[in-house]
């Protein structure tokens, strides 16, 4: 097979519309990201049927730009990769029946990539152009996003990535939890860019999150049988509780006069910069705020680490959109070296959604000839294997 392969990539599994182009996986040629910010932000979340209407509105001008940055054209790629899950069903919907209906016109192999594995290869594709030298395994990556709090084992067979889950959310991911909480304290969407930006104006040792908001019933091995691991701990989350907390602290301070008047006058301005979040929020807000991104970061950091120990990991993979954040960055490249484990993030533009780590996951399966037919059907809970 041709290392030089042109994949082109398409991503529309949540709220932003994006294409790329990638050469043989390692060589990022063009890359468009149309965001959705603004059509959603007035709702404080992602309205699904918006989201797909805006999709269906931008998928052919996003994807022609992306070629047209490249200098190149529909006939000159080899392959069409798309984000068939997980995700907003219709979202997924409106990018999946584009590229079929792409590689069917322009008869070239079509290739399904699930997006956590998408965040995973963001982080291999900038790693690639930095250096060539090989990953130590066992690799670990965390994924965590909007969507996702995810812990995978990732291991090359051949030229093929296979991964092995062995820890997830119970309920809401942790960028979850940093857009709930900046909704109810009247901040924005989304929410974890704006508290990422103003946690440094406040005291993080102000609110004490207890570890019990935080925790969950332990749960132990594999359940297919057999396996070496059936006897390993799994490394689980939960930020439901901690939401809850903030919600509980926030009604016996009575802070929600004060939430409203926050949330009517950041509304008037049209891009808040940092000062004008830090002067619509009292101590106690800004307090509260540093406190929250504090213990969801330890409790990020505080159980991947137990699970590089307990897997005995070399090299550490954080990606998706939470990987942006500065204190968690700055906490696993203080944690990582303590324990010998090499951590790697993408860039912090590459750690939000786009098209380049979705063609750049579809390379290995171009290498191995793993294409779909156009039966492919878009799936919501896509697990990845
Ligand atoms: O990966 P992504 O773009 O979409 C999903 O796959 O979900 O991640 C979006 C999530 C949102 O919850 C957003 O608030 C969060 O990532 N996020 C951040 C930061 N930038 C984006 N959370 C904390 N700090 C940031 N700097
Ligand atoms: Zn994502």
């Amino acid at each position: 097979m041709d290392k030089r392969a042109l994949i082109l990539g398409i991503e529309s599994s949540c709220d932003e519309t994006a294409a790329a182009i990638v050469r043989g996986g390692e060589e990022l040629i063009s890359s468009v990201v149309a965001s959705q910010i603004a059509t959603h932000a007035p709702f404080g979340g992602v309205v699904p049927e918006l989201a797909s209407r805006e999709h269906l509105r931008n998928l052919v001008p996003v994807t022609r730009a992306a070629l047209a940055k490249a200098g190149l054209s529909y006939a000159d790629m080899d392959a069409i990769a798309v984000t068939n899950g997980p995700g907003l069903a219709g979202a997924l919907l409106t990018g999946v029946s584009f590229a079929k209906s792409l590689a069917w016109a322009l008869e070239k192999p079509l290739i399904a990539v699930n997006h956590i594995e998408g965040h995973i290869h963001a982080v291999l594709l900038e790693e690639r152009q930095k250096s060539d030298e090989a990953l130590e395994f066992p690799v670990l990556a965390l994924v965590v996003s909007g969507g996702h709090t995810h812990l995978f084992l990732a291991e090359l067979r051949g030229d093929g990535w296979h991964y092995e889950n062995i820890g997830h959310t119970r309920d809401d991911a942790a960028g979850e939890a940093f857009d709930k909480t900046a909704k109810l304290l009247g901040l924005g969407y989304p929410g974890g860019p704006i508290i990422d930006r103003i946690s440094k104006f406040g005291n993080a040792d102000a609110v004490k999150f207890t570890f019990a908001q935080l925790k969950h019933e332990a749960r132990h091995g594999s359940k297919r049988a057999g396996r070496m691991e059936q006897d390993r701990k799994r490394f689980d989350f939960s930020y439901s509780g901690i939401k809850t907390a903030v919600l509980r602290y926030v009604e016996t301070q009575e802070m929600f006069g004060a939430i409203e008047a926050r949330r009517r006058a950041l509304l008037q301005i049209a891009m808040p910069t940092d000062e004008d979040f830090r002067s619509h929020c009292d101590r106690q807000t800004l307090d509260l705020i540093a406190s929250f991104q504090a213990a969801v970061v330890d409790d990020l950091t505080h159980r991947t680490m137990a699970a590089c120990e307990e897997y005995g990991v070399r090299t550490l993979l954080v990606t998706g959109g939470v990987a942006a954040n500065r204190a968690l960055r700055a906490r696993f490249e203080q944690r990582g070296p303590r324990s010998g484990v090499l951590v790697h993030f993408p860039s912090r533009l590459m750690s939000t959604d786009n098209a380049a780590m979705i063609a750049a996951a579809a390379y290995p399966k171009w290498v191995c000839g793993e294409f779909a037919g156009l039966e492919l059907a878009a799936e919501a809970n896509l697990e990845l294997r």
